[in-house]
């Protein structure tokens, strides 16, 4: 009995010095494990007589479910403070920076166009699509322009092989076919503007086979050269974000206008710097014109009833203008340095309200 009290208090000061579970299973191996001293202890039960065997076993088991119990509290002591130490180990710092990661740019002829519709947004405009492989009436004949126009000339315009009825589809050489295709489809009044691509065999620092317009088409009963002038007026001023802006309305000519007029911006160009603005210098940057009666009625809409105006822009003259791009080029060329550089935060859509 002894000898059973001082093995109780070995044991348990064991266990309970365990300080991993590790220690804690080697000690519960030395004392109930089939070597340990509990376990030997039990063996030598069978040389007693019976009596003292009586008592000595159930002392012995006593003791080993004091042991095993003892194994099982600590066990789960040690797996809380496990836990508690990776808990204190593992805690998120929530104060800390977010990990960068990486923002596209939005293209400068995106950010242009966007730019060009929430300016005509704002006035009434609504935007107009069409394809970019055009039959010739409506990139040529619908708008007046004859056989014989340069503009149909190989050389300038990229022309799809001949189909079996002999008739050739063409890459749209501008936006107008839109106005034909919105004037055939929709009754007047029509207010759209028409951004998208265009194609024409050209190719240098100003000049790119595709690039891009916007175009405009105003028909109702009452819309006169007034609202022309001061709708593009209030446009170019908008677009460079100058208030003041000197903007001057040149003759010309187009087939599907009549008048027709080119718009010049004021700029300066002292020192080889371009600056836009009051400078005494002009800069043209887009065409335009009162619809010509015989494209409305090509259209079939009564010219003696209604009358409008139109007007097509360049997207990359402006956004050259606008930001400072020397080379036509590198819009198409996909540099990520350069649109890093030239590119647009995506969350800020431009809107009128907060300045172009
Ligand atoms: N389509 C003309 C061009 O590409 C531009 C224009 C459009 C002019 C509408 C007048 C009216 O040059």
């Amino acid at each position: 009995m002894d000898k059973l009290d001082t093995l109780e208090r070995d044991l348990m000061r064991e266990i309970a010095a365990a300080g991993d579970l590790q220690t804690l299973e080697a000690a519960r191996v030395s004392a109930l494990g089939k070597k340990g001293r509990v376990t030997e202890l039990m063996k030598t039960l069978g040389g007693l007589d019976p009596e003292a065997r009586r008592a000595a076993g159930q002392a012995l088991n006593a003791l080993k479910d004091q042991i095993a119990d003892a194994i099982e509290a600590r066990k789960a002591a040690l797996a809380d403070s496990e836990l508690d130490a990776r808990l204190a180990q593992e805690r998120i710092d929530v104060s800390l920076p977010a990990r960068p990661f990486e923002v596209g740019r939005i293209h400068p002829i995106s950010q242009t166009i966007e730019e060009m519709v929430a300016i005509f947004g704002e006035m009434g405009f609504s935007v107009a699509e069409g394809p970019h492989i055009e039959d010739d009436w409506h990139n040529f004949e619908a708008l007046n322009i004859p056989a014989e126009h340069p503009a149909r000339q190989e050389m300038d315009t990229f022309y799809l092989r001949e189909a079996a009825d002999g008739t050739r589809k063409v890459l749209r050489t501008h936006t107008s076919p839109v106005q034909i295709r919105t004037m055939q489809t929709q009754k007047p009044p029509l207010r759209i503007i028409v951004p998208g691509r265009t194609f024409r065999a050209d190719y240098d620092a100003t000049h790119s086979p595709m690039f891009h317009q916007l175009e405009g088409l105003v028909v109702d009963e009452t819309t006169h050269m007034g609202h022309l002038k001061g709708t593009l007026v209030e446009f170019c001023r908008a677009i460079f974000g100058v208030d003041d802006l000197p903007v001057r309305f040149r003759p010309s000519y187009f087939p599907f206008t009549e008048p027709s007029a080119e718009v010049d911006i004021g700029c300066s160009r002292k020192g080889g710097e371009l600056k836009i603005g009051a400078g005494g210098d002009w800069l043209e940057i887009l065409g335009c014109g009162m619809v010509n009666p015989k494209v409305l009625e090509n259209c079939g809409i009564d010219s003696s009833r209604y009358q409008g105006y139109a007007f097509g822009m360049g997207v990359e003259r402006i956004a050259m203008l606008k930001y400072g791009i020397p080379d036509l080029r590198t819009f198409y060329e996909s540099d990520l340095r350069w649109l890093r550089h030239y590119g647009f935060v995506p969350i800020e859509a431009p809107s009128l309200v907060r300045g172009l």
